[in-house]
């Protein structure tokens, strides 16, 4: 439902290594530390897209990793500047850092419109983030266009085998070291093994340079990231202190929501999509039930009843959730709504 021209955004993936010492201190000045370097990054959410991942587990060599993009090299430089000028950020290293632009792909993919690399990022939200920095080879540039296009048609359709993969690719020629950035988000590290294990067999693999090092990174909410580190725990306490006595929680202000629009928004980890219809908000899970599309990215339609999921045709009544036609078979989470002062909460 998003309108106007979509602007090319920058990509950032900043992985970060607590000093082991910092959880030596109190735990009073862990949770007041905890919640300061939150509230510093929680502070860019209106400026861009930022995603939280723990790699603790996974890694050794860092511990979580924050997925940012946005139009402007500046907002990236100041959410650095200003993580690192916390008291928490002097206990702060950056194992990796890899900056990255979003790029319409050069090959086509007519079967696979969703293999068309998007200008404006919209993760899934998938449960696991795997990424890896990726060069190709100097011959491969050299290669006739049909004869990759070709090689890159084959990548495609191995992974159209695996439908709950989903590759989101960013490119950094010239802006960095490597030449892409490639993510997969999904929900099963297995299938993405099995993914890359056939991968290896495709012929555009000959052309691969290098793609490590490679990270499993596990999406959490800020604070369970924060908590993942170890030390005292803020979470709870951070959620609880956010809820009205009813549970509710602020999403969005009036502003940000115009009748018409809708908006992704988070209550802790749940991904909510947000909609403003004719003046009735209404809140609902992100996900649709059937695929993995962001039901944000949806439309209602006239009757102002209808959600349309953006993928395959699937329909929900937007009032309670339950299923309205296509191909979805379950319902979505409702979520009560309610308007104070400028802003809207769910609950
Ligand atoms: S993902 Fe929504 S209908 Fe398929």
């Amino acid at each position: 439902m998003a309108g106007g021209e979509e602007k090319r955004q920058l990509v950032r993936y900043l992985f970060c290594k607590l000093d082991p010492i910092w959880r030596r201190q109190s735990m009073d000045k862990q949770i007041e530390q905890k919640i300061e370097l939150s509230d510093t990054i929680r502070g860019f959410q209106a400026k861009c897209l930022l995603r939280s991942y723990s790699t603790m587990g996974t890694r050794g060599d860092t511990d979580f990793m924050l997925w940012q993009a946005t139009e402007d090299l500046e907002t990236l430089q100041a959410l650095e500047t200003a993580i690192f000028s916390t008291r928490m950020g002097a206990y702060l290293r950056t194992p990796y850092s890899y900056l990255a632009m979003t790029k319409r792909s050069i090959y086509e993919f007519p079967e696979d419109p969703e293999q068309d690399d998007q200008i404006v990022l919209t993760p899934q939200d998938s449960k696991y983030l795997f990424l890896y920095p990726f060069v190709k080879t100097r011959p491969w540039y050299k290669l006739p266009q049909a004869e990759r296009q070709e090689m890159m048609s084959e990548h495609v359709r191995i992974g159209r085998k695996y439908p709950d993969i989903r590759i989101n690719t960013a490119y950094s020629f010239g802006l960095d070291d490597q030449e892409f950035m490639v993510g997969f988000e999904g929900d099963d590290p297995g299938e993405f093994l099995d993914l890359v294990m056939q991968l290896r067999e495709s012929d555009a693999s000959a052309y691969t340079l290098q793609d490590t090092p490679i990270f499993t990174c596990i999406q959490m909410s800020l604070w369970d990231v924060l908590d993942s580190l170890g030390g005292a725990s803020v979470s709870e306490l951070a959620r609880a202190a956010e809820r009205d006595a009813e549970g509710f929680v602020a999403v969005a202000t009036l502003g940000e929501l115009a009748p018409g629009a809708s908006k992704r928004v988070y209550n802790g980890a749940d991904a909510i999509a947000l909609f403003n219809v004719d003046g009735t908000y209404y809140a609902l899970s992100d996900r649709c039930s059937h695929g993995r599309a962001s039901l944000s990215e949806g439309s209602v339609a006239g009757d102002g009843c209808t959600l349309n999921c953006p993928w395959h045709g699937g329909m929900f009544d937007i009032r309670t959730g339950e299923p309205a036609g296509g191909p979805v078979r379950e319902g979505i989470k409702k979520y009560r709504v309610k308007v104070e002062g400028d802003r809207i909460l769910v609950g």
